[in-house]
């Protein structure tokens, strides 16, 4: 079944067609710069114009960086706050006229890595965790998904840790890697007080230069670079709808 995933991210909103019983991409990548302000109105039709892009007219499955339950947007982070309370789903699928699912773009992340990617096949507490503008996060218990965990928002240094630990945050100040991932570890350490996972896998679009980084990450776990990279969200929120929708 080919189903299209989307990534709505803080730059772009990014998309594709996957197979999701092989977790293969099918089509190109295609996407659509995230307009500001990314209010719902503006969003939803930036998203709409990328599912016309592809013509699509099949099920959707999409990743959305906030606390998403049965669809609804329960936070703002890193968002317009006038997110907050909105049915994504609902909105997404009358706009676009396709079943539309939606999920944490983390959690989506950490579906395709569990099922696909350096997570397959692994039954402890295993995390995966995205840096990009934010700090996505999405634990694993046993293969099974605990949704929305937002270890990203988690005090640091009087701040929520993305503030200070996200890729973004990197470029926006000029940090060599070294720094960077010093400020990475504080992070891991403090997760891994709280969780002890056997494996974290790190991605978004930092992970393509993981090993700019890697040699100066300190955990406990064992520490892999996303097998999707950046794509995760795309790959896993398509699995994400394909296992949601029943004809
Ligand atoms: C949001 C999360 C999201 C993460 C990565 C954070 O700011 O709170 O829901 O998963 O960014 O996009």
């Amino acid at each position: 079944m080919d189903v299209l995933g989307i990534d709505i991210g803080g730059s772009h909103i990014k998309g594709a067609v996957v197979s999701v019983e092989t977790g293969l991409v099918v089509s190109e990548h295609l996407q659509v710069e995230t307009p500001r302000p990314a209010t719902p109105q503006t969003i939803i039709e930036a998203t709409c114009k990328l599912v016309g892009l592809f013509g699509w007219h099949g099920l959707i499955g999409c990743g959305f960086p906030a606390v998403i339950q049965a669809g609804v947007a329960k936070t703002a982070a890193n968002i317009d706050t006038s997110w907050i309370g909105v049915d994504v789903q609902s909105r997404l699928q009358s706009k676009v006229g396709c079943s539309s699912f939606v999920i944490n773009d983390a959690d989506a992340a950490g579906l395709a890595e569990m099922k696909f990617g350096g997570g397959r096949g692994r039954t402890g507490t295993d995390l995966v965790l995205t840096l990009g503008t934010g700090i996505g996060s999405a634990l694993f218990s046993q293969g099974k998904l605990i949704p929305n965990l937002e270890l990203g928002c988690l005090p640091l240094n009087g701040a929520p840790a993305e503030h200070y630990a996200a890729a973004a945050v990197r470029t926006r100040e000029n940090l060599s890697w070294p720094s960077w991932a010093q400020r990475l570890n504080l992070f891991l350490a403090h997760v891994e007080r709280l969780f002890s996972p056997e494996l974290i896998i790190v991605g978004g679009g930092v992970s393509c230069e993981h090993e700019k980084f890697f040699p100066h990450i300190e955990t406990q776990a064992e520490l892999l670079p996303a097998g999707y990279f950046n794509q995760a969200g795309i790959v896993g929120a398509a699995c994400f709808a394909a296992g949601e929708y029943h004809d």
